[in-house]
């Protein structure tokens, strides 16, 4: 018994009706102008406190509610992830320096429905292999939103991803997923980055979910630090993530998220 529309495969996973695609592009879409408008803030000297207390700002204008303050005991609007941080960093004091690149992640709720993204943003010069890397995990995202269609596996999303970053020689996370979301922050399924083709739930078209692939340049692992939310390499290489929140349709996918200024990727924003 729920008081959700729609219905539920054997998964769990929410199949939704066609007018829900309303509502998801509605919150998709101030989930990602967010996302757009934050970033001329990101410069050397910004700390990272600064740039959450104006995302709670534009939340709160667009007369919209942030998912993630009290969810689970979490206090900001956002979490920003500098250099090494995979993801789920806490906004705070931190100054941010030139050449760091970071990730900044706004889930909101608009009459109900959740949006979800994030992307990666550039404080000053980006290097080169930092290039690199966001540029693969933008790509890696891409790849997996490529293989969503009715009638493909959440395995085949993952085996794209995996493939594409490995054959760069980068490594895939595995610690954390996307999900499943909707009128709910996280439902079923857990959306992996890695993974065989042809296995898992099939999907149909009326699912929603994140894919939100975290790429780096050493090895996968990582560990979570003393807050219990910060999550890090342990070998401390660079860390990258990009996020889109999509549903299916009935010949591939639809973007909720797209940015509507066109600077879903931070050497477009400039
Ligand atoms: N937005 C994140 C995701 O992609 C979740 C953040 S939960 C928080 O699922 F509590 F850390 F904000
Ligand atoms: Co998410
Ligand atoms: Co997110």
């Amino acid at each position: 018994m729920d008081d959700f529309r729609g219905r539920l495969t054997k998964d769990g996973i929410r199949i939704h009706d066609p007018s829900d695609f309303a509502g998801m592009r509605k919150a998709g879409e101030l989930a990602a102008r967010i996302l757009d408008d934050i970033a001329e803030m990101v410069v050397p000297g910004a700390t990272t406190g600064v740039l959450d207390d104006r995302i709670t700002a534009m939340i709160e204008e667009a007369g919209a509610t942030s998912a993630t303050i009290g969810y689970r005991g979490y206090a900001h609007a956002s979490c920003i992830s500098v250099n090494h941080v995979v993801c789920h960093g806490i906004p705070g004091p931190k100054v941010l320096k030139d050449g760091d690149i970071l990730n900044i992640d706004v889930t909101v709720v608009v009459d109900g429905w959740y949006g979800d993204n994030s992307r990666m943003y550039v404080a000053g010069k980006l290097n080169r292999r930092a290039e690199r890397l966001i540029q693969v995990t933008h790509d890696a995202l891409f790849k997996g939103i490529e293989a969503v269609k009715p009638g493909n596996t959440f395995g085949d999303i993952g085996h794209a991803i995996q493939a594409y970053v490995e054959a760069q020689r980068m490594s895939v996370v595995r610690d954390f997923c996307g999900h499943g979301l909707g009128q709910v922050f996280h439902a079923p399924p857990n959306v992996l980055h890695y993974g065989r083709a042809g296995t898992g739930p099939v999907l149909e078209e009326g699912m929603f979910f994140t894919i939100e692939p975290m790429v780096n340049l050493g090895r996968p692992e990582t560990k979570v630090l003393a807050d219990d939310w910060t999550a890090v390499t342990r070998d401390k290489s660079l860390s990258a993530q990009f996020e889109h929140s999509i549903g299916v349709t009935a010949t591939g996918a639809e973007i909720f998220t797209l940015s509507p200024a066109g600077k879903f990727h931070p050497t477009w924003a400039a």
